[in-house]
């Protein structure tokens, strides 16, 4: 089934790009939204840097790596050094310390899988979660900002593919569907992978920032404005990179042995990366790999149930694709 057919693109797609663009437009936060964020993320690192001088604050996920639509929460990093066993009285006192300012809805979670301390602002309305020394996650956030300052189209299709995704239900990772981390992997491979490629892969190449976080080591190439015009051989507009993305992953992707990567900027095999059969609960049956923590699958809660709603979906877009006639309709409508 996966190699049925790998469909010929429809000759007139490029009437498409401007509805595309302009669900894209508006998708992005304004101005005013950003300057809100900004508002309370100041306004929280006065009241921590208050009480614990030495600590940082930290933006992450997709406030901080530019893949955030509007109306986004703000997740936020609190680096402090202190032992894991000692994390739930900082949330704790973090809490009391939220409330005390008025900050409405507080609440630490401190036996989530990740625990955190979650909060509305009045004054903005945003809500936001602030977890602790989550490091690797700042650094993913970083190498996505990056890459989306190389190519314009590397936003858009991710905008318009985090769209689809919660428009259809398939952005639910407890339902064992994908992440939006997931999606803009996959566009950053999808996009790395075209011919001529529309994106390089900044691992691959000097790096020009390195960290290394709990003994990983996270270098790549940073200095993205010297690669403005990288992906300007490839003239690929947006449709046609929206019906490639939903035909590659109906038709082209082999489920059965590949391994997307973007750290490598290829395709591994899933044997090279010992993931042919369930360890535990990870099934690996949609394998995505971390771009730092290597042995790390985005695709772990894809269970054989979730498999299958996710595949029929990239299947159901790449036709809507390639026949519908109001394609920017069909494609987001509920589920
Ligand atoms: P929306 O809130 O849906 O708009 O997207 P988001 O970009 O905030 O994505 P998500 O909630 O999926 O993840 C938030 C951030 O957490 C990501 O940007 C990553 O930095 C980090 N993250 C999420 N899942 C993982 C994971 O499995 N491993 C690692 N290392 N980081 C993750
Ligand atoms: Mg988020």
């Amino acid at each position: 089934r996966i190699f049925r057919r790998q469909m010929q693109c429809r000759f007139d797609i490029d009437r498409l790009n401007a509805p595309f663009l302009a669900i894209y437009d508006s998708l992005i936060p304004t101005e005013e939204e950003k300057a809100k964020q900004n508002q309370l993320f100041t306004l929280l690192e006065t009241l921590i840097t208050k009480e614990w001088p030495e600590a940082q604050l930290y933006v992450y996920g997709s406030c901080g790596n530019s893949f955030g639509v509007s109306k986004s929460d703000i997740d936020l990093c609190l680096a402090i050094d202190v032992a894991d066993d000692n994390k739930s009285e900082i949330l704790l006192r973090l809490a009391d310390i939220l409330q005390s300012d008025n900050l409405q809805n507080v609440q630490a979670l401190t036996r989530a899988r990740v625990p955190i301390v979650k909060l509305m602002d009045p004054v903005t309305g945003i809500s936001c979660d602030i977890c602790i020394n989550n490091v690797l996650a700042v650094i993913n956030t970083k190498l996505l900002r990056d890459y989306a300052k190389i190519d314009a189209r590397l936003r858009q299709l991710a905008f318009i593919v985090k769209h689809w995704a919660k428009s259809r239900g398939v952005n639910e990772t407890y339902q064992g569907t994908l992440s939006s981390y997931a999606y803009v992997l996959m566009c950053i491979h999808f996009l790395q992978q075209r011919r001529p490629a529309v994106l390089p892969c900044l691992q691959e190449m000097q790096s020009t920032y390195s960290v290394t976080v709990e003994n990983i080591e996270c270098a790549f190439f940073d200095q993205v404005d010297k690669l403005r015009d990288f992906g300007s051989h490839n003239r690929e507009p947006i449709a046609k990179l929206v019906w490639a993305f939903f035909n590659y992953w109906a038709y082209g992707h082999d489920y059965a042995n590949s391994v997307i990567s973007v750290r490598t900027g290829s395709m591994l095999s899933k044997r090279e990366k010992d993931w042919t059969r369930r360890i535990g609960n990870d099934r690996h049956l949609i394998c995505i790999e971390d771009p730092f923590e290597i042995s790390h699958d985005l695709g772990r809660v894809v269970d054989k149930y979730s498999i299958k709603v996710l595949r029929e979906e990239f299947e159901r877009a790449a036709e809507i694709m390639q026949y519908d006639a109001n394609p920017c309709v069909k494609l987001f409508e509920p589920y």
